[in-house]
Parts: structure tokens; sequence; C-alpha cells
């Protein structure tokens, strides 16, 4: 597979400036913190893929349950040409999606859109090896830029899956969804995984696991500062926390320090101190309830037409279709 398999949105050098940008914002602020779209270089892929995996990380076998029920249902429903996937990653609980629409009948095109590279280049040869009459065009960008430029017949069913919507300040969300209604006609279809509140013991353990792959990939973002930028940071000083936030539903991943530290980051021009105990948050994974995800669809301009959950209802899964201008 080379590059040109690939519409890429990003070149590595807008990458390290867009870097640059959120690690000035993020390590200058009072309460320290990084986007978690920097875990995701191609080390950073591959532990995620090994979390999905992980007893305590229920998420994707959750999703998976509810997919591998109603792929049939959403094929029918949606009739659906384009499947467009955003944050796709390895996209292999989508392969229940492409199956029950191209048993359907009606699909003909696949647009997976990741930040990474290597998670998406992977993805589109497996997909294209094994779906031969489908038109696969993997997108490298940013869901929150890219949306305007993805391709494909209408109509299109968006998918968001693995709950990565939760990974988005409540304000940011309700632009993402307003921006992902904007790019589709009305008639148009999203599937949107959302994770749902339950026993923070079980949250927190799924973002803290004993073999500690979590805290591998957390610590995953320091690395790619380092390599992108020249920082000096020594993951092996932060130690890996996951923090139930009642109040706000969400779980925070957390790196704290374990040492004064000062870390040089040349490639940002910038010299970051940390005392012993401070923390950078590093991820928020919003917890949903059903009613919350309605009213955040509806005030985005999505008509909800479907709500599934797995059977132990620990994921929610949303068929939503755009409606008609304003909301
Ligand atoms: N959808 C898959 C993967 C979820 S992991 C699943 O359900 O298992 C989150 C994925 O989103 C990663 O592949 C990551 O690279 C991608 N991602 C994170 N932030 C992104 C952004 N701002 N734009 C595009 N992709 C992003
Ligand atoms: C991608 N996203 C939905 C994952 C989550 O559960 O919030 C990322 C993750 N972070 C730690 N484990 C998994």
């Amino acid at each position: 597979m080379t590059e040109f398999d690939l519409d890429v949105h990003r070149d590595p050098d807008g990458i390290a400036e867009a870097l640059v940008v959120d690690v000035r914002s993020g390590l200058t602020a009072a309460q320290k913190w990084l986007p978690p779209k920097w875990f995701y270089d191609a080390r950073g892929s591959e532990l995620f893929e090994e979390i999905t995996a992980l007893p305590e990380y229920y998420p994707t076998r959750a999703e998976r349950e509810v997919l591998d029920a109603r792929a049939g249902e959403i094929a029918r429903v949606t009739g659906a040409r384009t499947l467009v996937e955003l944050g796709s990653g390895s996209s292999e609980k989508t392969r229940l999606l492409l199956d029950g629409l191209s048993g359907h009948g009606t699909l003909r095109g696949f647009v997976p859109l990741d930040v990474s590279e290597t998670a998406l280049a992977e993805a589109v040869a497996a997909i294209r090896a094994d779906y031969p009459g489908l038109d696969v065009r993997g997108v490298v960008g940013d869901f929150t830029e890219h949306l305007g430029l993805l391709p494909g017949e209408s109509p299109r069913l968006v998918v968001f899956l693995g709950g990565t919507i939760g990974n988005f300040l409540p304000a940011e969300r309700a632009k993402f969804l307003r921006s992902v209604r904007d790019v589709l006609a009305e008639g148009e279809w999203l599937l949107l995984g959302t994770d749902l509140v339950k026993d923070p013991v079980v949250l927190e353990r799924a973002y803290d696991d004993a073999a500690g792959v979590t805290a591998e990939f957390d610590r995953n973002v320091l690395h790619v500062i380092n390599t992108t930028l020249g920082a000096d940071f020594d993951p092996a000083k932060f130690t890996h926390e996951s923090y139930w936030d009642a109040a706000n539903e969400w779980i925070e991943m957390r790196l704290r320090a374990q040492e004064d530290m000062t870390v040089h980051v040349p490639g940002a021009n910038l010299v970051v101190r940390f005392e012993e105990g401070e923390h950078i948050r590093t991820e928020i994974s919003a917890k949903f309830r059903p009613a919350g995800v309605a009213a955040e669809l509806a005030e985005a301009g999505f008509r909800l037409e479907r709500w599934w959950t797995d059977s132990a209802a620990r994921f929610g899964v949303s068929l939503a279709r755009a409606g008609s201008g304003g909301a």
C-alpha cells in the first residue's frame, strides 16, 4: 500500500504545526491538558487495538454485540450507498455494517477517515482485499476539520463508533455533531456509538487495566511529543490514573508527575515545569444517558429513528436522520 492510495489532508509539517499549537496551549495552562488525538501514532493505534481486547475494556465488545444484531436492520432502514466512518481505526466492527449493506445490495463505497495514517492504510488494504467490488477511499484527516471533503454517493450513512464522541468536551461535542449535520443532505444518516453511565468501579477499571496497556497508551502521547517536537519527556516518570468525575459524568485519564521535572520542547520553543504530584489531563471519556443522547442529537438537527443497547445496557447505539435545517 502506498500513500497514493489514501487521500491525505495532513502532511508531516501540518501535523507538527498542529501539535505545537496544542502543546503550547495545553502545557502552559494552569491545569495542564493535551488533546486525545495525539495518542494515535502507529504505536498508539496498535495499543488501542490491544485495549479493545482487554477483559476490563467492555465498550468494543458491547458495541459489536449491537452491530451484529442490528446490521441488517440498519441496511434496510438506511439503504445507504456510501458508508463514511469517522475515526475509523482498524474498522473491524464496521465489517458487520459492510456485510449488512452489501447483503442488502445498496452499498457502493466506503470512506474511512482517521488521523492515524498507519491504522488507516492497514484497514483500507484489508477491506479492499475482502470486499473486491467496493470503492474504498481512505482519507487521512481530522474529523474536526475535514468533513467537507468527504466523497460519496447519496444516501450516505456516517458512522462514529467506539464512543469516540465522548472524547470531546461538551461544547466541542455539540459543534462536532452540528458539523456532521451540516455536511449531510436532509434524510441522510448518522450511526453514533455512546458508552453509558454505569458503576464507577467498572468504568475506572476499563481505563486502568491490570496488564498496564492503557497506561502505556496514555504515556504514548509523551513519546509522540518527544518524537515530533524533540522533547525530553521521561514517560516512565509519569503515573497513569483513571478518575471518574461524577459531576461531569466522564472518565479522565491523567498522567501524574512522580517528581519535580523540567521538560524541554524545542519544536514548540517551550520549557515546561512540573511539580511532583501535578497531573496532565490527557483524555476525557464522557459517559451518556439515553435522554441526553437524544437531546444532543435533536439539538444538532437530527431525528432519532432507532436506539439500541447491548443486552447488559452498557453501550448505546443511535441511528439518526438529518432533519430539515435549523434545530
Ligand atoms: N472507531 C474505532 C476506533 C476508535 S479509537 C473503534 O470503534 O474501535 C479512536 C480513533 O479515532 C483512532 O483511530 C484515532 O486515530 C481517531 N481519531 C482521534 N482523534 C481524531 C481526529 N481529531 N480526527 C480523525 N481521527 C481521529
Ligand atoms: C477512542 N475512545 C472512545 C476510547 C475511550 O474509551 O474513550 C479511547 C481510550 N482511552 C483509553 N482507553 C480507550
